[in-house]
């Protein structure tokens, strides 16, 4: 497995370009499955997640070309109808093939995604709210057994906003029968890129970035071209690595509209913050005011960039509060960086973080995706080495991560693993 090894301390200085967003083009690949004809999706960045997805998707009998930022898929010969154990357990957004699956074939067999480290991540929701469309869902050794004589639309209110579960309904109500309205609906970008594909591919779906969507079913869907949103989550991921590490760096290919949460309280710990149409400058004098912070789904300050602001905090002038509302198991991070000398204490879901704590390097470990982002961070700060095991986290969701740091002037190597 590789590692990362990192010298610290860093200053972060240049020029960096943001990826395709992970957590758009999940979904949007997954859509292909909605109709026959080649999809070409575009700016789709190179990571595990999506390499996974991509072999789902072949799985079932799509056809899948890559080349570079661009990927082809033709649906036109799905023969399975079904997600196994061992490729959804390795990434849960797997589960958003069964509304497709159901839209458009009236059927499908999908594992149970189980937990995972940030917590028991249950998809009843998901099933609920396919079951108001008309499906019969039977849950049998671990899998959830679907079907449907034909999908119908239906009002459907979601008890908690549900990123992946608002993007399964959206796609299986646009071939339903009338039509649907999704109530309490998540509100992230990544769900208006999702509706903004569909809408081109011919569906009628309106609402989507506010907590109410309606979608009017249609007879069937047509393949189309589209460009993925840029990653939000990347994007504030290295505001606050410069935050932390200080220094001035342009972030090109951005949009910062998605991240208003997080520059609002970058700015109150006194980042300089300056945003153009499609990039922003951020300039730091690692001199950061103690925050208090509670995740929320968005527009509210996005639970993937807590691990990452808990670094920041640990250097800022006092103690500062997170509180993680959405997952109830969060917290990976904090046992690493108390390692390498950081001062956090857990209660429940909020953690207090004392300020001034120089970080000295270590040997550490990546426990989840965003927790080993926060790591990286750590080693960009502290004094001496961090040597960062099991990377395989971070490439899920981060596209050569370490490269982009190195441009800034960070001392990063991966170090290939053996095994
Ligand atoms: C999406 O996960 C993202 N993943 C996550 O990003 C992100 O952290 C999360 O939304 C919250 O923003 C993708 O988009 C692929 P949820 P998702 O359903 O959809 C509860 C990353 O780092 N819930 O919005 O799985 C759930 O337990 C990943 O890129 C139910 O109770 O999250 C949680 O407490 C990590 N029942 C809350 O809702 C359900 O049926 C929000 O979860 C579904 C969810």
């Amino acid at each position: 497995m590789d590692k990362i090894i990192i010298h610290g301390p860093s200053y972060l200085k240049g020029e960096v370009s943001i990826s395709g967003a992970k957590n758009a083009a999940l979904p949007i690949l997954v859509s292909s499955l909605l109709s026959s004809g080649t999809y070409e999706i575009s700016n789709v960045p190179h990571l595990k997640d999506i390499e996974t997805i991509l072999s789902l998707l072949s799985h079932l009998g799509a056809t899948v070309k890559r080349n570079k930022e661009e990927v082809k898929i033709s649906s036109d010969a799905i023969s399975c109808f079904e997600a196994p154990y061992e490729q959804v357990k390795t990434m849960r957004a797997s589960i958003l093939v069964l509304g497709p699956l159901l839209a458009r074939f009236k059927k499908a067999k999908v594992s149970l995604p189980g937990g995972c480290a940030i917590g028991e991540r249950p998809i009843n929701l998901h099933l609920a709210a396919l079951e108001k469309l008309g499906a019969d869902i039977q849950l049998e050794n671990g899998y959830v057994i679907a079907k449907t004589a034909g999908l119908k639309g239906a009002r459907i209110y979601f008890d908690t906003p549900t990123v992946t579960g608002t993007e399964n309904m959206m796609m299986a109500a646009t071939l339903a029968q009338g039509v649907t309205v999704l109530e309490n609906s998540a509100r992230e970008p990544e769900i208006t890129d999702l509706a903004n594909a569909l809408n081109q591919m011919g569906a009628f779906i309106s609402g989507a970035g506010t907590d109410t969507i309606t979608i009017e079913g249609v007879r069937e869907l047509k393949a189309t071209s589209y460009r993925v949103m840029q990653d939000r989550i990347e994007t504030g991921t290295f505001l606050i690595a410069v935050a932390a590490t200080g220094g001035e760096v342009e972030i090109k290919n951005c949009n910062s509209i998605h991240l208003e949460a997080l520059i609002e309280k970058l700015t109150a710990a006194g980042v300089k913050i300056s945003c153009q149409k499609d990039s922003i400058l951020v300039k730091s004098d690692r001199i950061i005011q103690n925050l208090h912070v509670q995740t929320q789904p968005y527009p509210g300050f996005p639970t993937d960039l807590q691990a990452q602001l808990m670094v920041l905090l640990s250097q800022a002038q006092g103690a500062s509060v997170i509180t993680e509302n959405i997952f109830e198991n969060r917290f990976n991070h904090v046992a690493e960086l108390r390692r390498m000398g950081a001062n956090i204490t857990i209660d429940g879901r909020t953690a207090v973080i004392e300020g001034f704590t120089p970080l000295s390097g270590a040997p550490v470990m990546a426990t989840d995706l965003r927790a080993s982002a926060s790591l990286v961070i750590a080693g960009l700060i502290a004094r001496g080495k961090t040597e960062i095991s099991r990377v395989y986290h971070l490439d899920r969701g981060y596209e050569q991560l370490d490269q982009k740091l190195k441009t800034l002037g960070a001392n990063i190597e991966r170090v290939r693993g053996v095994s």
